[in-house]
């Protein structure tokens, strides 16, 4: 133990929250169930025993505020939500280190500054496609009229999920107070991917998140019987969905490019109907905005080629955009020395995978992150992990990394 830091607690909470949100499948905790509220639940009781203001925003986020000397605060937080079968790290990390941070704290009496942790709401925007959701809310980079409507895949609309916990979306905007006083964000998160563990590091300084277009595609055919119609009068849609999904990776070929299609929807969806409808969820990734800008350009085009050799009709709707972020080179450098000094290295990593951390930074507020390495790079699936010791050298490392900005903002920085 550090000061009062207790990281093995925070392995301990981590895999109690394991124990009480997962199955056998993995972690349950997706945005707006039942499963994902149980957790919250549990974290209020976590925080209950501490001297903080618990409360939950407009916008369904919890935070608990450490009142300092200074109203001026350092935030720390990430996400209790999970994607459906996910990893018990992914965003839990954050929380939980963040957690372990706020009680050595409150053990060493009044900070000079405030310190507040948040528990964003909906990182993972697995049901209705919107990462980010409450950090996007929270500071009005999300208009809640464009997504109230949203539907999940049973027909439920965002308004009404959020309804269901407790949000009224379109009071959302009110929730953007709550960074007035923040003078810096701190996120820790695993990794996701392999370059930690390759060069036999536990932890790294991120120096912000990748650009990101994010479009639903409908491909509209005609449905006829499979057994029945001859093969060159079709108009299949999900042929030419299968089409277009190896252009969406054909079109991300530079090293850093990243294209994703992880939700594809057919209809009928019957093993004698040829697919009379396609949706597919295209999402494209890069550090930079041109190159993004690209690659979506090289997809659309290829698309309307498709549609018209396949005799569909192609659709296009952008649900989902954010430009590169690049952290605050104050708190890189803390976060550097920080690492350093914990690990005895400090490599400097850029994060495909988005966090809350770009929508704060997007806000004004300095941000930076810290990665953890992850077992073979293998996240948002049940064998997600990191090895214990590397999870209690991140955690100190955010404390540590919390400590100096804490002086640095009690002395009118960063
Ligand atoms: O990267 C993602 O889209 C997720 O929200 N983490
Ligand atoms: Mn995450
Ligand atoms: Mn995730």
């Amino acid at each position: 133990m550090v000061e009062g830091l207790d990281p093995a607690r925070a392995v301990a909470d981590l895999r109690a929250l394991r124990e009480l949100t997962g199955d056998e499948r993995g972690a349950q905790r997706v945005a707006w169930t039942g499963t994902w509220a149980l957790g919250r639940a549990w974290l209020r009781e976590r925080l209950a025993e501490l001297p903080v203001e618990v409360d939950t925003d407009e916008a369904g986020n919890v935070w608990a505020r450490l009142p300092g000397a200074s109203e001026r605060t350092v935030v720390l937080g990430s996400h209790l939500d999970s994607v459906p079968d996910g990893g018990w790290l992914d965003g839990a990390l954050g929380v939980l280190g963040g957690l372990a941070v706020l009680r050595a704290l409150a053990a060493a009496g009044e900070p000079p500054v405030s310190v507040a942790l948040v528990d964003w709401a909906d990182e993972e925007g697995a049901r209705f496609g919107r990462s980010l959701l409450g950090s996007s809310l929270a500071t009005g980079a999300l208009d809640p009229e464009a997504v109230a409507g949203d539907i999940d895949r049973d027909g439920v609309t965002l308004a009404d999920a959020l309804s269901e916990h407790g949000v009224d979306l379109g009071r959302a905007p009110a929730a953007r107070g709550r960074l007035d006083h923040a003078a810096a964000y701190l996120e820790l998160h695993i990794e996701q991917g392999p370059v930690l563990e390759r060069r036999g590091e536990a932890v790294a300084v991120v120096t912000g998140t990748a650009g990101v277009e994010r479009h639903r595609v409908r491909l509209t055919g005609q449905a006829v019987q499979g057994g029945a119609f001859p093969m060159d009068a079709r108009h299949d849609a999900l042929v030419a969905a299968a089409r277009l999904v190896l252009e969406v990776r054909a079109a991300a070929s530079d090293e850093r490019s990243r294209a994703t299609v992880g939700d594809v929807r057919v209809q009928p969806g019957i093993p004698t109907a040829v697919p009379g409808a396609c949706e597919l969820v295209v999402d494209q990734r890069h550090p930079d905005a041109e190159v993004v800008a690209g690659m979506l350009r090289a997809v659309r085009e290829a698309g309307d080629r498709i549609a018209a050799e396949e005799g569909v009709a192609i659709e296009w709707e952008r649900t989902w955009r954010i430009a590169p972020v690049q952290f605050d080179a104050t708190l890189l450098d803390l976060a550097e020395a920080a690492a350093r000094a914990e690990t005895g290295a400090a490599p400097r990593l850029f994060s495909g995978a988005l966090h809350d951390a770009a929508a704060v930074a997007n806000a004004g507020v300095p941000a930076v992150m810290l990665f953890v390495q992850s077992r073979g790079g293998i996240s948002h699936h049940r064998d997600e992990d990191t090895r214990p010791e590397h999870l209690e050298a991140a955690v100190r490392t955010l404390h540590r990394l919390t400590a100096a900005v804490i002086e640095r903002v009690a002395g009118g920085g960063p």
